[in-house]
């Protein structure tokens, strides 16, 4: 917490250093924001994990020609009794978000959404954040989940919970699982990353 104060501190320190360097030398640049580095990752401190959970990661970034100076880290948690979760860390600058989603897919491809996290849980068809949400340091926050509402976007009319809830597992455990965030700029997704299970073979956390 103290850390993360501090940290924002020096962002704004660092950002006031800037603007009085860009007055200095005359008219800003145009993307003087393209030339900084994204900032350091920091590992991010979710509540511990209820035992028996099945827990994954995700790094979120830009891929392909995106240029972005969001990232983010996202946390899977599969709980023992249908009650799941994802926490969620944006980090850096990301212009107007309107939706998050986990969607199906490998690494390298862009699929169907299993899940939508932005707008929160909003049944189908899709819908998108009204106004776009827009921010600059960190954003975190933790979206509940059950096995319900992954028969609801499952897309399989009159499939149960439970089919639903084992299908995602499966695809989690074939890492075919990705966090995406979608931005007005990038509507097909600013950053994304798939998940990973932090236990081999997905087992649960004892
Ligand atoms: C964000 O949205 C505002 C309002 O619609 C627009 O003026 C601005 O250009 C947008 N910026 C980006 C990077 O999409
Ligand atoms: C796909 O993404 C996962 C999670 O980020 C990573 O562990 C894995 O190495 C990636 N696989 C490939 C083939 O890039």
């Amino acid at each position: 917490m103290k850390f993360a104060i501090l940290a924002s501190v020096a962002l704004c320190l660092a950002l006031s250093a800037l603007s009085a360097e860009a007055r200095k030398n005359g008219p800003p640049m145009k993307h003087p924001p393209m030339m900084r580095p994204p900032p350091k990752m920091m590992a991010p401190m979710f509540p511990p994990a209820p035992m028996g959970s099945v827990v994954a990661q995700a790094a979120l970034g830009p891929t392909g020609t995106v240029m972005s100076m969001g990232k983010g880290m996202v946390r899977l948690v599969m709980g023992p009794n249908s009650m799941h979760s994802l926490d969620v860390m944006l980090m850096g600058t990301i212009p107007n978000v309107t939706m998050a989603h986990v969607h199906v897919g490998d690494n390298n491809t862009a699929g169907p959404v299993a899940l939508a996290v932005l707008p929160y849980l909003m049944a189908l068809p899709l819908s998108t954040i009204n106004p776009a949400v827009s921010f600059k340091g960190e954003l975190m926050f933790t979206v509940p989940f059950t096995s319900a509402d992954l028969a609801a976007f499952s897309g399989v009319a009159g499939v149960t919970p439970a089919a639903a809830e084992a299908s995602f597992r499966q695809l989690l455990s074939q890492a075919m699982l990705y966090f995406n965030v979608h931005t007005m700029m990038y509507p097909g997704g600013e950053i994304r990353g798939n998940f990973a299970c932090v236990a081999k073979d997905c087992a649960p956390m004892m």
